[in-house]
């Protein structure tokens, strides 16, 4: 099956919190996702399957401020795991965020989550900090931070 990225649209929302809420132990709500795909300088994008367009397997939402562009999270549907779609959604981010010219990329992870950590470090993302007890349960956060002038050259 072959994929593609689009901007999310409200008819997303149900398969978007059904990956949501088994990828995260404290889910993002219904009015969060909507309060994000208000805000003119973020973004909600989907992954969605070419033939009819409704499979939504994934999805990332950032922001885009004055200073930096911040991920705020991203998740692929258990089945559909495992295939570069996290992948492909965060380099296009970065293409992107090169173009409109931001100086750096900033997101917080999980300590504990060595599956995104992963695909940070693969994409270029460097760990710069650690917030202790950032999360509610008291879990750290580490800070990843990709400086665009150092993002892979094929998405300068
Ligand atoms: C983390 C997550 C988004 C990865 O999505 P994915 O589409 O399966 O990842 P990709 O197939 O694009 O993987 C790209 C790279 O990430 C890394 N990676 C992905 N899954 C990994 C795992 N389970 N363990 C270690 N590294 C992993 C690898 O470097 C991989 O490259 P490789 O396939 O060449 O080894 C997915 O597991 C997920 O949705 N998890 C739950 C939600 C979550 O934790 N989101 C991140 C919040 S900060």
């Amino acid at each position: 099956m072959d994929f593609s990225i689009r901007d999310a649209s409200l008819d997303d929302l149900d398969s978007i919190l059904k990956i949501e809420v088994s990828a995260f132990p404290h889910p993002w709500s219904r009015s969060q996702f909507l309060d994000e795909m208000a805000l003119p300088y973020a973004r909600l994008w989907v992954l969605t399957d070419d033939e009819t367009d409704q499979i939504v397997a994934a999805y990332l939402c950032f922001r885009l401020q004055a200073e930096a562009c911040s991920v705020l999270t991203v998740a692929v549907g258990n089945e559909y795991r495992g295939q570069g779609h996290a992948e492909k959604l965060l380099r296009k981010m970065i293409a992107w965020v090169v173009r409109e010219e931001y100086p750096q990329i900033l997101l917080e992870v999980r300590a504990s989550n060595r599956a995104a950590q992963g695909l940070y470090e693969k994409i270029g993302f460097h760990k710069d900090a650690t917030r202790k007890r950032f999360y509610s349960d008291g879990e750290d956060a580490f800070v990843y931070v990709l400086k665009t002038s150092d993002a892979p050259a094929e998405l300068q």
